[in-house]
């Protein structure tokens, strides 16, 4: 018997099916939950602002379910708003992927959009040279098909604050939507965005007896043969080992996930998404925060207007009715900064975490329902490229994961979630009862040539070795089958020798069998100047034109913000110099090698 105590707010869910209303549609492409959030912002103060119209937020996944149908029901729309996350290296989400590559395949000036008013903001981080990318070429397309841009595309920096900038974009709607949704006696008046949010959730709380259906734990049973971030699957932690020698200050670890028999499949190159939990030191003090027992069952529940659970696209959208001590061990990111406008500067600038300003706080206890509605991120996956290959290892899912471990300006010392996760697992090799995590696979293009005989040159100091690793087991096992390899060169780049020089005998085993040709490695802390990656490639500069003059490929993985910028650079020297190019010229070359997939990053 399940009774529910005290809701929250229960709020009618809006069904207004009056022809008479102006219809706008709030199209969201998200990843972590970001622009789903602020595309509901954004439709909660547009209702209280406009009730002559109806707004409906629409995961753009779901918004049809074959490619022309895409055409006919755009083509219906008045007023849409696209809010499009940007990642890696300029690519949509996932939920997105679909409808961005059918709206970048349409014929340029089509005009088909005439009717159409639109507006999109985007979510990016400057820090990549994709800055917006999706929104930016969305927009673009949009104004060519015909539609009328309503406001100038948003440019949402996660770098600073990337409410700020939704914000300040939001400010420049609403003029417009008044000329086009307000009739003259409407009121001017507004109310909060934020409570509107919150009251989407309703808390049921149960009797502890009763709740023996919660603390359900994601894993394989979930009747899907097919596994994504909404149906992970369990994995236990076959091997763990440390790869950095006793001498190092820092920590990578060896992970290997056992999918032996679960239908788990992936392909060299892939991405897994790895669940895991809160250390019980964090969920204990977020328990003593929020001032209730751990022993506390209860569930959350939003009503929509359609029915679809909130947060759809994000994971989980609620959570299974558990304990709380569940609730925040498994799925609030307690860790996260809040950055909520006035405190941006003190908590976003300190890097204080949630945590951290609750305790600055004490008597500030939120309820429940506020705490995980509104307040708390959901834990979100972590991704990591994966370092092995199926051809290989079939069964496992190896990750090589370096630990975070950082000191945050108020002295806290800030441990990474997942690789704090994997460097204390305990693996099956280790104990019967050993670590899992819920995991999933996410396909990338990141991907060895289909003709083992094309060169390859691969670029990836530090953990951005972990696909390179998968790369050469590939060509191994290819080589081992009989097939015939082109040349492979491998620029990898460590401290020193010593202390960081990860997978050092199976680097070398792979030279001795001929699956890579030549192994360069920069040690960038054995001498008196710091040698990286990128200058090893000069001093190959010719070896690397005439392999990419042959058609080879070529693929940088690890760091976006400087190493992969740097050596994006390098190459651009590179080829202008070999192939005595200008600077454009030089330029449209590297920029064709990436138009024809030849030129492919994987940066984090
Ligand atoms: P550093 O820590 O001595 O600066 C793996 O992390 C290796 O990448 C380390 O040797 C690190 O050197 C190096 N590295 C740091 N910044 C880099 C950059 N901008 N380009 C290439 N390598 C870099």
């Amino acid at each position: 018997k399940v009774e529910p105590l005290k809701p929250l707010v229960v709020k009618e869910p809006e069904v207004e099916v009056d022809d008479g209303k102006q219809k706008v549609t709030i199209f969201f492409g998200t990843q972590t939950g970001t622009a789903e959030g602020f595309a509901k912002a954004l439709a909660d103060e547009a209702r209280a602002r406009y009730d002559k119209a109806i707004f409906k937020v629409v995961d753009i996944d779901d918004y049809a379910d074959e490619e022309d149908e895409y055409e006919e029901k755009l083509k219906k729309e008045n007023i849409v708003f696209f809010f499009l996350a940007t990642y890696g290296d300029g690519e949509p989400t996932d939920n997105a992927a679909r409808f961005y590559k059918w709206f970048t395949e349409q014929k340029e000036g089509g005009e088909w959009l005439q009717k159409l008013k639109y507006g999109v903001f985007g979510l990016g981080n400057r820090q990549y040279e994709h800055f917006n990318k999706i929104a930016k070429v969305v927009d673009e397309i949009l104004a060519n098909q015909g539609a009328k841009r309503l406001v100038p595309v948003g440019l949402g920096d996660d770098d600073q604050c990337i409410e700020d900038d939704f914000s300040a974009w939001r400010e420049l709607v609403w003029p417009e939507l008044d000329n086009l949704l307000r009739d003259d006696d409407d009121p001017t008046t507004v109310s909060t965005p934020y409570t509107a949010a919150i009251s989407e959730y309703r808390v049921v709380f149960y009797d502890n007896a009763d709740a023996s259906v919660g603390e359900k734990s994601w894993g394989n049973a979930n009747g899907h043969a097919v596994y994504d971030a909404q149906h992970p699957c369990r994995s236990n932690v076959a091997v763990r080992k440390e790869l950095h020698t006793p001498s190092s200050d820092r920590s990578c670890t060896h992970l290997e996930f056992d999918i032996a028999g679960t239908g788990l499949t992936y392909e060299t190159g892939d991405h897994v998404g790895v669940y895991c939990e809160n250390l019980s030191e964090t969920v204990e003090e977020a328990l003593s925060l929020l001032g209730l027992s751990p022993d506390t069952y209860f569930s959350l529940h939003t009503d929509k207007e359609d029915g679809t659970p909130l947060g759809k696209s994000t994971l989980p959208p609620t959570f299974p009715p558990c304990s709380l001590r569940t609730a925040l061990t498994k799925y609030a990111d307690l860790l996260s900064s809040p950055k909520k406008d006035e405190y941006a500067q003190w908590i976003v600038a300190s890097q204080r975490s949630l945590l951290e300003v609750m305790s600055e706080f004490p008597s500030a206890k939120p309820p429940l329902g506020v705490f995980f509605a509104a307040i708390v991120p959901r834990l979100q996956p972590r991704y990591y490229s994966i370092s092995s290959s199926p051809r290989v290892a079939p069964s496992r899912i190896h990750v090589t994961c370096a630990l975070v471990y950082e000191k945050t300006p108020t002295g806290r010392v800030h441990k990474g979630l997942c690789s704090t996760w994997m460097k204390n697992s305990l693996p099956m090799e280790k104990s019967n009862d050993c670590s899992w995590a819920p995991i999933f696979v996410r396909q990338s293009n990141f991907k060895l040539p289909a003709d083992a005989k094309v060169p390859i040159i691969m670029i990836g100091p530090g953990t951005g070795l972990a696909p390179f690793r998968g790369f050469l087991q590939e060509r191994f096992a290819l080589q081992e089958a009989g097939a015939e390899l082109g040349p492979s060169l491998l620029f990898f780049g460590c401290r020193n020798r010593k202390m960081d020089y990860i997978y050092e005998d199976e680097l070398n085993n792979f030279v001795q069998s001929g699956a890579l040709s030549q192994l360069i490695v920069a040690f960038s802390r054995e001498g008196p100047t710091k040698e990286y990656v990128q200058h090893k490639m000069m001093e190959k500069s010719s070896d690397i034109w005439n392999m990419l003059s042959e058609g080879a490929y070529l693929y940088v993985c690890g760091d976006a913000k400087s190493m992969a910028r740097d050596v994006h650079r390098t190459l651009h020297t590179i080829v202008q110099e070999q192939g005595s190019l200008d600077s454009s010229k030089a330029e449209s070359m590297v920029k064709n090698l990436q138009m024809t997939g030849r030129y492919l990053r994987d940066v984090w």
